[in-house]
């Protein structure tokens, strides 16, 4: 009987139907390094979310390890390298939550220009009687510069269209796709946007790729949205130039260490928080879990995955 190591829960549904259909153990209900010493050995396959991740330290207490199975688009958390040099697959769920996570960025971008979440606070603050809000930023006709322009950015870039915007974007190398504009120079693409909106990976690559000087050539009236990994803003810079005003305004589902969210941008009423919330639909979750499912079963049928990292 195959052995899975399941690292946290996913939804309620899916951890009922694994335990029903297979040895499951539990790490995150267990003694982990009690559970690894007993039953390390015996592991076949790893479930696992872009949250939970899986580190090489812990695929190297898992020496019959074939296959890590995740859940959500992002690997970052995962050790591909490590994995890769043991010949285990990896796989993740794509495509399938492209236009929710697009639908919450277009969400935060507009929230963020015209202050609704703030509105709201001050209208259930009974602040409305006595007092105005700040004029908020329109948001048709203006500019949107898309920093990693994959599945998501394209979905992101589609919407845009439907608010007459013009939309330049960022990438290591210009991609073929609905969006002409290439920017090499990340910095100038700040410049030129009134709006950033963030939907590269995570990982080492994009660490901190959004730095002070990328904030600052944002601008005073500039907004960053964040629907991609906290890895990729340097959080304290963030924080800086929205204390300081180099910043206009943020719209954030993602943070350096979640769930950890910095005092500073507590207090700040230009700034949107959301707690990673870019897939959380039922119907995207619900094909989240469907995508992992059938990674799982053609890799116990034909020992490979269809959705491989
Ligand atoms: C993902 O799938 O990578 C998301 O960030 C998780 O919600």
């Amino acid at each position: 009987m195959t052995c899975i190591l399941q690292l946290g829960p996913l939804t309620d549904r899916f951890n009922r139907a694994l335990a029903a259909e297979h040895e499951v153990l539990r790490l995150w209900e267990a003694d982990a390094d009690a559970m690894l010493d007993q039953h390390g050995n015996g592991v076949d396959i790893v479930v696992t979310s872009a949250r939970f991740g899986c580190t090489a330290s812990l695929i190297d207490r898992l020496p019959n390890l074939r296959a890590i199975i995740s859940f959500g688009v992002g690997y970052d958390a995962i050790d591909v390298a490590a994995a890769r040099a043991r010949q285990i697959a990896v796989s993740n769920t794509p495509d399938v939550l492209n236009e929710c996570v697009a639908d919450l960025a277009f969400g935060m971008l507009i929230d963020c220009a015209r202050q609704m979440s703030r509105a709201d606070r001050f209208v259930r603050a009974g602040e409305w009687p006595s007092g105005g809000l700040p004029l908020a930023s329109r948001v048709s006709g203006k500019r949107l510069g898309i920093v990693g322009l994959g599945r998501i950015g394209e979905a992101v870039a589609k919407r845009a269209s439907g608010f007459d915007m013009q939309v330049r974007y960022h990438n290591r190398r210009p991609v073929e796709g609905s969006v002409h504009g290439y920017e090499r120079d990340l910095v100038e693409l700040a410049r030129w946007s009134d709006f950033l909106v963030l939907t590269c990976p995570g990982g080492e690559s994009t660490r901190n790729l959004i730095d002070m000087a990328v904030l600052e050539a944002l601008g005073p009236k500039g907004m960053l949205i964040n629907v991609a990994r906290g890895s990729v803003v340097d959080e304290p810079a963030l924080v800086q130039a929205l204390l300081d005003g180099r910043l206009g305004g943020a719209a954030l589902d993602v943070y350096a260490h979640e769930p950890h969210v910095p005092d500073a941008l507590m207090a700040l009423p230009n700034v949107v928080l959301l707690p990673h919330i870019g897939s959380a639909t039922e119907e995207t979750r619900l094909a989240m879990e469907e995508l992992l499912w059938a990674n799982l079963r053609t890799f116990l049928e034909r020992g490979e995955v269809l959705t491989a990292v």
